[in-house]
């Protein structure tokens, strides 16, 4: 893992740094670093050119969306585009829906999974995950249209509450609609889940993969994809063009990858999830998760937010209000007075943040926050969001309890 290594703090002192906000953008693995200074030197064109460097490049790019396939399990009729991260995964997909498709999500979901659909019936946020597989399965029983999408988030980056993901899939199934997944969150923590999720579609993002290089992934059945209008119009996704301008597009990934692809960007993640998928990161981070969510329950001036019961499966992430306090300065504080880096916001699922935070707010002081449409801007209607992985030690979670006791 690539870290700063010590930071100093108001008071002079160093110490090392404790990245806690892990969930929005998480460190470089060395392994990853040491791919892409290796690679860099043959740095050439891909699929456009002749001559060795080219030939290497095209090979590398093409053998890191072999390694996402065979990570997620693909088979036959399953294709791996390469986008810049899950919001623009999720935006391709959404231009790619038959038009004729209702898209079934939560309001539960990050914005990435929320923004983009057009014809979308969006359910209450469950207040289990059976509550969200009744809720689902109910919905699509009920409805007109036979065409559906179902799309969800696997683990939130809000609460870390992990999605019954196999189960809302097989409901999906039963119903003749497909699912598409956001495992932005989950695919950091959880890789080896991937490929049993049952999903139709899965996005997700390099930098939340420990590969800070601006690609992400949509991956699944390639049918709704290879019909649909290309991404972006231009170079790469165009077969051939007539002098009169008349385009026949690319088939395949190429037809949503036009211009140069993101080389580095495609085999950083690629390497990051490979190395990832074969190492076990549940039991480390569930004993950090415990240390943290227990610390954090004997903190009287402090709340968890949560959409499920306390007990429900989670990932490294919590979120949490301390009434009372601006969080954009408690956030600045901490990373000032003692080195620890979280995320003060709504975090880019605004819904489900406003309410929890309401609701914690009203278990801890009986009044319940006033909250304002807010960006992701910290503001005092805001939470506080501690997230971690690989490289977070025990010092880290306890420097984070002291501080805040
Ligand atoms: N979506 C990212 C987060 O949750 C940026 O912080």
């Amino acid at each position: 893992m690539l870290t700063p290594g010590e930071v100093k703090l108001s008071d002079g002192r160093s110490v090392d740094f404790a990245n806690l906000d892990i969930a929005a953008t998480a460190p470089c693995l060395r392994v990853v670093a040491d791919t892409v200074a290796e690679l860099l030197p043959y740095y050439g064109s891909v699929h456009r050119g002749a001559g060795a460097l080219s030939e290497r490049c095209t090979r590398e790019y093409e053998q890191a969306r072999e390694t996402v396939a065979d990570v997620l399990g693909h088979g036959p009729g399953d294709t791996v585009i390469f986008t810049r991260n899950t919001t623009d995964a999720f935006n391709l997909l959404a231009r790619a829906v038959p038009a004729d498709t209702t898209v079934v999500t939560f309001d539960a979901e990050h914005h990435a999974n929320l923004l983009p659909w057009r014809d979308t019936i969006r359910l209450a946020a469950p207040r289990s995950p059976e509550e969200a597989v009744e809720a689902l399965d109910s919905c699509l029983y009920r409805r007109q249209n036979p065409n559906a999408l179902v799309s969800v988030t696997a683990a939130s980056n809000v609460t870390g509450e992990v999605w019954p993901v196999e189960r809302l899939a097989e409901v999906a199934h039963r119903h003749g609609a497909r699912i598409a997944v956001d495992a932005a969150q989950l695919a950091p923590h959880a890789p080896g889940r991937l490929a049993g999720l049952g999903a139709d579609y899965i996005a997700f993002s390099g930098h939340k993969l420990y590969a800070p290089f601006g690609a992400g992934v949509l991956a699944g059945r390639a049918d709704w994809l290879d019909a649909a209008e290309p991404y972006l119009a231009g170079g790469g996704a165009s077969a051939h063009v007539a002098d009169d301008g008349t385009t026949r597009w690319a088939t395949g990934p190429a037809r949503h990858e036009a211009g140069t692809p993101n080389l580095i960007g495609a085999v950083a993640l690629a390497t990051a999830l490979r190395t990832l998928h074969h190492r076990d990161l549940a039991a480390t981070e569930q004993a950090l998760l415990h240390r943290l969510r227990t610390g954090l329950a004997a903190l009287p001036h402090v709340e968890e937010l949560r959409l499920f019961p306390a007990a429900a499966e989670r990932v490294g992430i919590v979120s949490f209000t301390v009434p009372g306090r601006d969080p954009g300065e408690l956030a600045t504080t901490l990373g000032r007075d003692h080195g620890i880096g979280v995320r003060a916001g709504l975090f880019c699922a605004h819904p489900l943040t406003r309410r929890l935070l309401s609701e914690a707010t009203t278990r801890l002081t009986g009044t319940p926050e006033t909250t304002g449409a807010a960006g992701c801007e910290p503001g005092a209607d805001q939470a506080i969001r501690a997230s971690f992985g690989i490289g977070t030690t025990e010092g880290h979670i306890d420097r984070l309890l002291a501080a805040l006791r």
